[in-house]
């Protein structure tokens, strides 16, 4: 079994951060999200990763070179444009051949591993190769992940009949014919290739992927489901980010590498790596500090991660995500925020007092 990781796109919904850096490459809890879906991958026994880039794909390919950090073998495809889901399996055909294989969307977050995913569907065709009482089981072509949310509206959307056979898939539907979202992980055989290959562009101009499965089921191609256990995220916007990041967190076992000096302490669930510096500050768990950081007279409060190299001086930050090189001085209180690479957030006492803002386009500021 191959995988295939789905990395371009255009990650309009994450801007400004997007637009210096691709949306898979974000952090949560310090490691980039795609990292989290190669790792279920290599978990899996999957060896062989086809990794689909876009505009970004310098720099996921910096990130996760030839995927030997994770043990397993990377192959890159760049897509021109992100014409759709169908389209990333298009033109990963060559790589792909006939194999079976796991199709990851790079921007969604899952708590469960992919081996039961997996299994499942293994036993099911072991299933179909032995005849039953009840007559031929024909082999499922594909298997669908999927989980109630209360907006199914923001997602493809799929309609289980009363006997559990999948019936109808329709992307991102305004009338959602179910609760039931399809989350961003795909087990196909070579079937979906006839499927990608035959159908047309949705309106919004993407071959899209539930239109790809429907055509399977609309050829007598079975398409069997899982109901997702434990938490799903798709990352894509801030909120559902912090909510990533406060999810892994929950998890996280304290280690400290870095240094404190005596007027600093740590409570509850923490890593400071190494390198990371703590002067009169305090830091209260789940949270992670990465290496090369200080923090001098400032408090970390639960559910934050704080990248590599920033400097938070004065200042008390919690529910956040900060990314590398930051530097936040003198903010006495800052919550469920996103900050950038390399910005700089701070009171400078001058006068007049004011807010003197130099912010790109797309942001988002709630002041106090
Ligand atoms: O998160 C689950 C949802 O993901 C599903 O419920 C939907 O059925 C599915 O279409 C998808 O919807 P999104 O609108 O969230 O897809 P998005 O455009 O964000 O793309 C998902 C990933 O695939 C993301 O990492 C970018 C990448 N991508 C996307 C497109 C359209 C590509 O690599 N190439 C593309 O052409």
């Amino acid at each position: 079994m191959k995988g295939l990781i789905l990395s371009g796109g255009a990650g309009t919904r994450l801007r400004p951060i997007t637009h210096t850096s691709a949306k898979q490459l974000v952090p949560v809890a310090n490691k980039p999200i795609l990292f989290y879906g190669i790792e279920d991958m290599a978990a899996a026994g999957i060896t062989e990763i086809g990794i689909i880039t876009g505009e970004t794909g310098p720099e996921v390919r910096e990130a996760v070179g030839d995927g030997s950090q994770f043990g397993v073998q990377v192959t890159y495809i760049p897509q021109d444009a992100p014409l759709g889901l169908a389209h990333c399996v298009l033109i990963a055909r060559d790589f792909l051949g006939d194999d079976d294989f796991v199709m990851y969307l790079g921007d969604n977050m899952l708590q469960q591993g992919l081996e039961s995913f997996i299994e499942r569907f293994e036993a099911d065709r072991r299933r179909a190769d032995q005849p039953t009482l009840e007559g031929a089981h024909p082999a499922p072509a594909a298997q669908i992940l999927l989980c109630e949310v209360p907006d199914p509206q923001r997602f493809g959307v799929a309609e289980v009949d009363a006997e559990g056979h999948v019936v109808h898939l329709v992307e991102k539907p305004e009338h959602p014919p179910s609760n039931l979202a399809l989350v961003g992980v795909y087990l196909f055989t070579a079937a979906i290739h006839e499927a990608v290959a035959a159908i047309e562009p949705s309106p919004r101009g993407e071959l899209e992927i539930t239109d790809a499965i429907q055509w399977l089921i609309d050829h007598g191609r079975p398409v069997r489901h899982d109901l997702l256990e434990g938490w799903w995220l798709d990352t894509g916007k801030k909120d559902p980010l912090l909510e990533s990041n406060r999810r892994v967190l929950d998890d996280l076992e304290s280690r400290v590498d870095g240094t404190l000096d005596e007027a600093s302490d740590i409570d509850g669930r923490v890593v400071i790596e190494a390198g990371a510096e703590l002067v009169n500050s305090r830091v209260r768990g789940p949270a992670i500090i990465g290496s090369g950081t200080r923090l001098v007279d400032s408090y970390v409060g639960p559910y934050t991660a704080i990248a590599a190299d920033c400097v938070i001086t004065d200042s008390e930050i919690e529910n956040s995500v900060v990314l590398e090189r930051a530097r936040i001085e003198g903010v006495p209180r800052l919550v469920d925020s996103l900050i950038g690479r390399d910005t700089d957030v701070r009171r400078s006492g001058q006068r007049p007092t004011a807010t003197r803002l130099m912010i790109g386009d797309h942001c988002s500021i709630d002041l106090e």
